[in-house]
């Protein structure tokens, strides 16, 4: 490709961003360390003839139409390179970034530093609308990089790659051209929000008789009689949702009067773990039955039941949980997966 400008040196003050020179080669080649082959998958510590051969793709590459770029990393009084970081063009306007800090020279925020020389590259000189980078979860020290950059982490690439013969998971950070910096508000709390627990909300509703039975409905997805209720939606409040929930499965609507218990369900099956909540939808007379609709497709039916005939006809969590919960609704139960939480956890310390 004609056009393309020479690759520019860019600075800090501190730390430099420049192409590569032939002598860099003899130094950097020598700084390669286990820790590269090991994440980078070479089959084994890169030699002399091995960078040099990059160095002379990378130049291709770029004098071409730009596909990649590599820069070596410079330090204020150190002599030579400390370290490399590329872009490489995967679909137009989207680039993906790769770090390398060489060993001796790591834990100065040498990589932190030149990716965001090269960010501010790629989005103004490059004009590149995307920038993803792919870590290894256990490579957290190229994860603290990515956060440390402005990346979100957006996703999991589930057995995405193959790292010395074994495959492995790919984390997948992203930054737009767009996106809030990091050093304002909105923008690190959303870079916060990218890495830290999500966790799942349940909202059932506990619906009782005068004869203190229990609202429960037959669902066709499974044997066990359920609470109705269900998920919350991103967004949702979780009391919002349980009415939600109703509506939909029921076709009718009660005022929650209270929360009888908040319970935490452990990882199940492919489940990831929960926070429950079973709102109080109040006392009824028995006759409620008659003006709810069971939508016939998640729900075949709705009935009251005392909470002595639970056993065998309610998950095993729901046998624990709702005699205490139906013996008891004046006070508020904080259940661990449907117990009392009386004492530590097992394994924990006193
Ligand atoms: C990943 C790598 C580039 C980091 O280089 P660096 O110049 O030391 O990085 P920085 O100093 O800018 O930042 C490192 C961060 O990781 C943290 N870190 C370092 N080792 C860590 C570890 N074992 N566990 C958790 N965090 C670690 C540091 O505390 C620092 O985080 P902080 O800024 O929040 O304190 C370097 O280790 C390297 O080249 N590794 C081999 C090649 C590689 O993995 N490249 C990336 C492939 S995706």
């Amino acid at each position: 490709m004609t056009g393309v400008p020479p690759q520019p040196t860019l600075t800090d003050g501190e730390l430099t961003l420049r192409p590569w020179r032939d002598e860099d080669i003899d130094l950097a080649h020598g700084l390669s360390d286990d820790e590269m082959a090991r994440w980078f998958d070479f089959a084994g510590t890169p030699g002399r003839a091995d960078l040099a051969g990059a160095v002379k793709r990378w130049r291709e590459a770029y004098a071409d139409d730009r596909s990649v770029v590599n820069f070596v990393i410079e330090l204020a009084g150190v002599p030579g390179p400390v370290g490399n970081v590329e872009i490489r063009r995967t679909s137009p306007g989207v680039g993906s970034v790769s770090w390398t800090t060489y060993k001796p020279y790591r834990g100065q925020r040498v990589a932190r530093r030149a990716v965001r020389l090269l960010v501010v590259y790629a989005f103004g000189e490059l004009g590149m609308e995307r920038l993803q980078a792919e870590v290894d979860p256990e490579n957290r020290a190229s994860a603290r990089v990515a956060i440390r950059s402005g990346f979100r982490r957006e996703g999991l690439l589930r057995g995405g790659a193959v790292l010395q013969g074994e495959r492995r998971d790919v984390a997948v950070y992203g930054l737009r051209r767009d996106d809030p910096r990091a050093d304002t508000l909105s923008g690190w709390t959303a870079l916060m929000d990218s890495v830290l627990p999500k966790k799942r909300v349940i909202a059932h509703v506990v619906v009782r008789d005068t004869g203190g039975r229990v609202l429960l409905c037959k669902v066709s997805y499974k044997k066990d009689l359920e609470l109705p209720g269900g998920v919350v939606e991103p967004d949702e409040d979780p009391a919002t949702g349980a009415l939600r929930e109703m509506q939909e499965e029921l076709g009718f609507e009660l005022p929650l009067v209270g929360v009888l218990a908040i319970d935490w369900l452990p990882r199940w099956e492919g489940w990831g773990d929960a926070i429950e909540i079973l709102y109080d939808g109040g006392v009824h007379d028995p006759d409620l039955l008659e003006s709810l609709q069971p939508d016939g497709f998640e729900i075949l039916g709705v009935d009251w039941y005392a909470a002595d005939e639970l056993s065998g006809l309610v998950s095993a969590l729901n046998v624990r949980r709702l005699p205490l919960v139906l013996g008891a609704p004046g006070i508020l139960h904080n259940l661990r997966d449907g117990n009392p939480i009386t004492a530590p956890r097992e394994g924990l310390p006193d």
